[in-house]
């Protein structure tokens, strides 16, 4: 099987995991990538069967309204039922690395928003350790430069990635040569430098439940 076809095949597992927690007035919260694009594109079968999504990109709310899907304003929303996303990296207390498509701050919130946060990966995101995934780190421009040695005394090698702007409008450092021993420590640290809005560590508030694609068949797993 292609990466594509285990990343399609949990995207079909996430729809039906998530089948049962439906009503027709809940509020789904929806990620972003590839992974996240086969789920939205799934969703669109089920549409009737729930009330709207809060999207964690501009790029993912396009696609949700493409498909005729309503897209909310997150601050109208008390709760979202369950939240669907991809990740960089997973370990076995579902921990992740996020970013890799820029939107680690809006997956965050939409995360804290949310009942349930349902990840989707193909077993190429799995690791024993976090950090072989260089972690993005959302900065707002004028502190760029001033994270970035704060990122190197912490021991990481902060690499600008250009020519990205997030929704947000602020730019992302991916720090690279970090070996995550201590993922919630780690990403407590980071959030409070200067300048930083988040980083892309999900440990403080991890993944409840990971479907991952192997060549096995789809896994459901759980947090050890
Ligand atoms: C975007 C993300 C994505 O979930 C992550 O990058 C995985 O993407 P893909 O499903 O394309 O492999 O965090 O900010």
């Amino acid at each position: 099987m292609t990466q594509d076809q285990l990343k399609q095949a949990v995207a079909r597992a996430a729809i039906e995991y998530i089948k049962p927690k439906l009503f027709s007035d809940s509020i789904i919260g929806v990620g972003t990538g590839s992974t996240a694009n086969f789920f939205i594109d799934y969703l669109g079968e089920i549409k009737s069967q729930f009330a709207g999504a809060v999207a964690s990109s501009d790029a993912s709310a396009a696609r949700l309204k493409k498909l005729g899907i309503d897209v909310l304003d997150c601050n109208s929303v008390t709760e979202l039922v369950v939240y669907v996303d991809g990740a960089d990296e997973s370990n076995a207390y579902l921990h992740l690395i996020k970013g890799g498509g820029a939107a680690l701050t809006r997956e965050k919130i939409v995360r804290a928003v949310s009942k349930e946060f349902v990840c989707i990966a193909d077993e190429s995101k799995w690791v024993d350790v976090l950090g072989k995934f260089p972690l993005p780190v959302e900065v707002i421009p004028m502190a760029r430069s001033y994270v970035a040695r704060e990122l190197v005394k912490l021991g990481g090698t902060p690499v600008y990635r250009e020519g990205v702007v997030t929704d947000n409008g602020n730019v992302i450092l991916d720090v690279y040569n970090l070996q995550i021993i201590d993922p919630v420590g780690l990403e407590t640290r980071i959030n409070q430098i200067t300048g930083v809005v988040t980083n892309g560590l999900f440990a403080a508030q991890p993944a409840d439940v990971l479907l991952l694609g192997t060549k096995e068949g789809v896994k459901t797993l759980f947090p050890r």
